[in-house]
């Protein structure tokens, strides 16, 4: 749950190709202070909701001396990333790079810097690594156990090699070792165990350390795409005889031995993924080019083929997100209408229905607005393409069940003459990595946490889609039910305190000195003036899982070669730990308080401690979320429409495909057909309703034998085919629009999913269009740091 380690790079890549690239290497200059001493405080001011606003006294007094500045020099070709090491540890490291590309070699020299408290303060840990050159995009691999291990691919071609650079105490001291290979993507570690690690060569040779990095084996040759799953179990795909590019033509192969012993689960493969308890594969069926999605749930030994449309070689299955319940898959729509259908699953992962129609999901670029909104149970938001051609949010608080569009919130306005002939315009439409791509004025997706329940911060617009030139901040305190326009325009912002904090810095092209903060979850906004000397602000970090009280803004001022943070610690702002009456009790999901069903999803109700807005105070770190469960009964919301039944727009009703009318539903399972007689309910996975409603619903097994997948049984036991090019991993990119520059942030999961990392990367829009260009299909980790992708493990080819 927690997320991991976490690694933000900043990178900065300034016109200047050939720029003395030993410009600055000699670290860190002033630090600052004078800047801050000048500085200049406002006045705490009230948000948009002024008129109910109070000022919080003693702003100035409690952050003055709590701001702290540090200046990194990166030169004008250089980058910036950081990565936070453990848990609660405040330990922060930040490398900066400076490399420049000549012919097919790279020339480079970087520092680490190390930070105990937050970012508040930085030392020049350099001669810790020699001064090598460290590649930035292997990141700072930092382990997802909090363990303080961490890990740096130095290089060290100039006598001949790689040198791997691990700590195993927070980065105190790192231990030197030479690799035996040339990496080619990221350590991954075992999410099982991270003292045992897996990379690629750049021959594509599986490489495998159990002793955290010390000592290398190499296990396997042409390996396309390797993922840890549970259980130690490493899986891959391979190509004996050719290319990895040779799409269907891969063979999926696991180990549960660190490679001791290989078994071939699949042949004819296209791309593949793991999630929650499922294995997917796309594998390619006959002769034709058209493939089906095939599932297993014990780990590759027993595959059946999902009841999901067959797609052809120009559409994709996309998986969206899974839990341990069941997944969501969108599956694109013939011809190039950038939408297509997400379906969800049963708890088996093999019989789907239909969940959402016209999902927008571009083939060009592969975005989707896809968000699985963590802050409350059950519920996705995404985006359809209506008939007309407008791009609208829908929302889901019940995993997919029902969607609606967003309600509009009371105090935003909507022009009037848009709305007169066109009412429905006047809704709430939430931007996300959709936007992003279209390059959008949207610095942010939106953002939830666990720790802070039914939070949301979001960019919209209310009224035309396309005339939301420069979105809003919305915030939605109830999980997406309800929402409020927050500040005007958009802002970075973060969440802290496990919610008692909100913090927001306007994005703008001009420099700026505020920073804006709310108390009461986004109703009321206050400010501070952090500097004097207004910064251009590229982006704004605080510790993952938003439990820390200090906030760091990255940006620069005129001089582009020198990396300015700014770390605010608001924990002074709190007079006093938030005690038992500064909570209240929340039920979850209210829509209808008068209805005895209130608050019931997927079977029960959970009523949470929330803190009152009103209330200052501090929940402190070791806050933990408090709920209570109680049943509900069934009713027709704890059912999904079955195979071949859907809910047409606005119905709670299940109807008949008109495409399956009078053919029996029979669907083939582990060998045998099996016959489904079903009244159009089926139960929401993980849904814990008792009682109530029960339609009826019957699987009888045939006795008929029947071919539940398309793999050869006979070839899995030699070595044999194909492929793969697919992306485990969850990935949000952030185009940041930035005067000369687009700036991304890409966070993407990494080892399991739990190797939280960030990536900020400010380059010029011809560097990141080279950049997409250089997409590789077997190389996940460009795809990656190109790509616009949310929770995605898509099978397209990125570049179609
Ligand atoms: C804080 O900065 C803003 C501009 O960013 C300025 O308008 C305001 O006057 C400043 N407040 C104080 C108290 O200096
Ligand atoms: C700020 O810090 C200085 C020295 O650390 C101290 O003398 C001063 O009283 C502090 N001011 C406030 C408002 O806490
Ligand atoms: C550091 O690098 C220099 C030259 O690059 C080398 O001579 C020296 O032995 C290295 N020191 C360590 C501790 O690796
Ligand atoms: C769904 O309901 C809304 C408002 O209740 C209505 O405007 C819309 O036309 C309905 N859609 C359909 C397909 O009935
Ligand atoms: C498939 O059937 C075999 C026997 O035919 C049985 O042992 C196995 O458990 C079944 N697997 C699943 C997933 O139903
Ligand atoms: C490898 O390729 C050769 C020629 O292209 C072919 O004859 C052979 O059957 C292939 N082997 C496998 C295992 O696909």
């Amino acid at each position: 749950m927690n997320p991991v380690s976490c690694v933000l790079a900043l990178g900065l890549f300034w016109s200047a190709l050939g720029t003395d690239f030993h410009e600055g290497e000699n670290v860190v200059r002033d630090k600052e202070r004078h800047g801050l001493e000048k500085s200049e405080l406002a006045k705490s001011s009230a948000g948009l909701n002024e008129q109910t606003c109070t000022a919080l006294p003693g702003v100035e007094a409690a952050l003055l001396n709590n701001t702290h500045s540090f200046t990194f020099e990166v030169g004008r070709m250089g980058s910036l990333s950081l990565a936070w090491v453990g848990d609660g540890s405040g330990v922060l490291l930040v490398l900066t790079t400076f490399q420049v590309p000549l012919f097919m070699m790279h020339f480079g020299q970087s520092n680490l810097y190390r930070s105990e408290d937050y970012g508040k303060s930085f030392k020049d840990v350099t001669h810790l690594i020699n001064h090598t050159f460290i590649h930035t995009e292997f990141g700072i691999a930092s382990s997802p156990d909090h363990s303080g291990k961490v890990m740096l691919t130095g290089d060290v071609s100039e006598i001949g090699g790689f040198r791997l650079f691990r700590s195993k105490d927070f980065g105190m001291t790192f231990v030197p070792t030479d690799l035996p290979f040339e990496p080619h993507i990221q350590m991954l570690y075992n999410p099982g165990d991270c003292n045992t690690l897996v990379t690629l060569s750049i021959t594509l040779d599986l490489w495998l350390s159990e002793d955290f990095g010390a000592t290398w084996r190499k296990i396997h040759d042409r390996v396309c795409l390797v993922r840890w799953g549970p259980k130690n179990s490493i899986y891959f795909t391979t190509n004996y005889n050719g290319s990895c590019n040779d799409r269907g033509m891969l063979a999926l192969r696991k180990t549960a031995d660190y490679g001791r012993s290989f078994k071939t689960i699949a042949t004819r493969v296209y791309s593949f993924v793991l999630g929650g308890r499922f294995v997917f594969a796309s594998i390619m069926t006959g002769t034709g080019t058209e493939r089906m999605i095939h599932v297993s749930v014990d780990g590759g030994e027993v595959w059946n083929m999902a009841q999901l449309p067959t797609v052809n070689h120009e559409q994709f299955y996309s998986f969206l997100t899974a839990n341990q319940d069941m997944i969501f898959m969108h599956v694109d729509d013939p011809g190039d209408s950038g939408a297509g259908t997400i379906y969800v699953s049963d708890d088996r992962g093999a019989v789907f229905s239909k969940s959402l129609e016209r999902h927008l999901y571009t083939t060009t670029g592969s975005d989707t607005d896809f968000t699985v909104i963590t802050s409350l149970r059950g519920v996705y938001m995404t985006s359809i393409l209506s008939e007309d051609g407008v791009v609208e949010t829908v929302i889901t608080f019940d995993q997919g069940a029902k969607w609606q569009t967003l309600r509009r919130p009371q105090n935003s306005h909507c022009d009037t003459e848009t709305s007169t002939n066109r009412p429905n315009r006047c809704r709430l439409h939430i931007h996300a990595s959709y936007s992003t791509t279209i390059k959008m004025n949207v610095p942010m997706l939106p953002l939830s946490q666990p720790s802070a329940v039914g939070l949301i911060l979001a960019h919209g617009s209310v009224g035309d889609a396309e005339s939301a030139l420069s979105p809003d901040v919305y915030v939605s305190d109830d999980g997406g039910y309800s929402w409020l326009l927050a500040l005007k325009g958009p802002h970075h912002y973060t969440i802290l305190d496990s919610g008692g904090l909100l913090v927001a810095v306007e994005h703008t092209d001009l420099p700026v000195n505020q920073i804006k903060f709310s108390t009461d979850e986004g109703q009321c906004w206050h400010t501070y003036n952090f500097t004097s000397n207004p910064l251009y602000i590229s982006g704004m970090d605080s510790e993952p899982g938003s439990r820390s009280m200090d906030v760091s803004l990255w940006g620069h001022r005129n001089d582009h070669s020198k990396w300015v943070v700014i770390t605010i610690d608001f924990r002074k702002l709190f007079t006093r730990e938030c005690t038992e009456g500064d909570y209240i009790q929340w039920l979850a999901h209210s829509a209808d308080p008068s209805g005895s069903n209130d608050g019931c999803v997927l079977g029960f109700r959970e009523t949470f401690l929330r803190l009152r807005k009103d209330t200052v105070c501090w929940n402190g770190r070791d806050y933990a979320v408090t709920k209570k469960l109680s049943p509900c009964p069934c009713t027709g919301d704890d059912y999904h429409c079955d195979f071949g039944y859907y809910r047409p727009e606005n119905s709670s009703e299940c109807v008949e495909q008109e495409e399956l009318k009078g053919r029996p539903l029979e669907f083939c399972l582990n060998w045998t057909t099996e016959q489904l007689q079903s009244s159009g309910y089926r139960k929401i996975p993980g849904d814990k309703c008792e009682g109530g409603f029960q339609p009826d619903r019957k699987e009888t097994d045939l006795k008929r034998m029947c071919t539940s997948n398309a793999l050869r049984p006979n070839s899995l036991t030699e070595n044999s085919s194909p492929n793969t090019a697919v992306i485990v991993m969850v990935v949000i990119v952030i185009l940041l629009m930035s005067g000369v520059a687009g700036v991304w942030l890409v966070k993407k999961y990494v080892c399991g999913g739990r190797f939280l990392v960030h990536r900020y990367s400010v380059m010029r829009e011809h560097v990141e269009a080279n950049k997409i260009e250089g997409v590789d299909d077997i190389d996940p980790h460009y795809m990656e740091t190109g790509k616009a992708q949310y929770n995605e493990d898509s099978d397209q080819d990125l570049l179609e």
